[in-house]
């Protein structure tokens, strides 16, 4: 998938799949598979080094996550996701952290919310940066938010989010993540927005679908219910180290195959 094929598999009615990615083995796997875009999600903090939220997630994070989802898939459209506070400084200071994310090879950059990023949106675009946006539920405003809950559920709240998205398509966004929203307003959002909506528990009507590959894969507990697990990863992993560590003790491992002879 290319930067041009968003607007493309919008205007066909054809769905964008999204999948998170942090390291080079699961993107040289995703690499094989019709899976179309990849985000280095700043949810590594949580997912990759066991952080209580996103809040803590440095640019030193996600520049190295970053190489390394582009060694395993080279030929995956990768988006790295500017992490708290990273774009509020200085235009300049955002700029630098912005050129960390795309030297690493991001083709793009997610930012969370828009306002207050209206100039460096368009600053970005005009630059030669692709930008998602991301609105809905903001994993990194959680503590203004008091937790992870579903946004936009008032007309009211709605009607901003629809505002807010449609500020984020006039400053240049090329896509737009929306997280956490009654699926009525995933719905009216990909119908205002002539950019894709790419949806993650906000209904099956938008335009694609993201989610954090470790939930998905069954790898990681969590607790929201858009979550659907196509495999139990955990078991399987908890099963082979189990099978591994038994080998061990009843000297199963290593047979004479598996040897060298003297
Ligand atoms: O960081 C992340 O994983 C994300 C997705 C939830 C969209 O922003």
């Amino acid at each position: 998938m290319k930067i041009t094929d968003f607007g493309k598999y919008k205007q066909a009615g054809r769905k964008i799949s999204m999948l998170t990615c942090y390291d080079y083995w699961t993107a040289s796997i995703v690499e094989q598979s019709d899976v179309d875009c990849l985000l280095v999600g700043d949810s590594l903090g949580m997912v990759m080094h066991g952080h209580d939220s996103t809040v803590t997630v440095t640019m030193d994070m996600m520049e190295l996550h970053t190489r390394a989802v582009v060694q395993g898939a080279p030929s995956k459209f990768i988006v790295g996701d500017m992490p708290f506070l990273s774009n509020r400084g200085s235009l300049d200071k955002s700029l630098e952290n912005v050129h960390r994310l795309m030297t690493a090879g991001a083709q793009a950059v997610k930012i969370e919310g828009v306002k207050g990023n209206e100039t460096l949106i368009s600053h970005l675009v005009d630059s030669g940066v692709p930008v998602m946006g991301h609105l809905g539920l903001m994993p990194q405003s959680v503590n203004t938010l008091g937790g992870y809950k579903v946004q936009g559920k008032s007309q009211q709240q709605a009607d901003e989010i629809i505002a807010q998205a449609l500020q984020a398509q006039a400053s240049g966004c090329f896509a737009l993540v929306i997280e956490c929203v009654p699926t009525s307003l995933g719905l009216s959002l990909s119908q205002s927005l002539d950019i894709p909506v790419i949806g993650i528990g906000a209904g099956v009507h938008t335009d694609g679908q993201v989610l954090v590959m470790q939930d998905m894969l069954g790898a990681f507990e969590h607790n929201a219910n858009f979550v659907r697990t196509y495999c139990n990863l955990q078991e399987t992993l908890q099963q082979a180290f189990d099978g591994f560590a038994e080998d061990v003790r009843t000297e199963q491992y290593p047979n004479t195959d598996e040897s060298y002879p003297s």
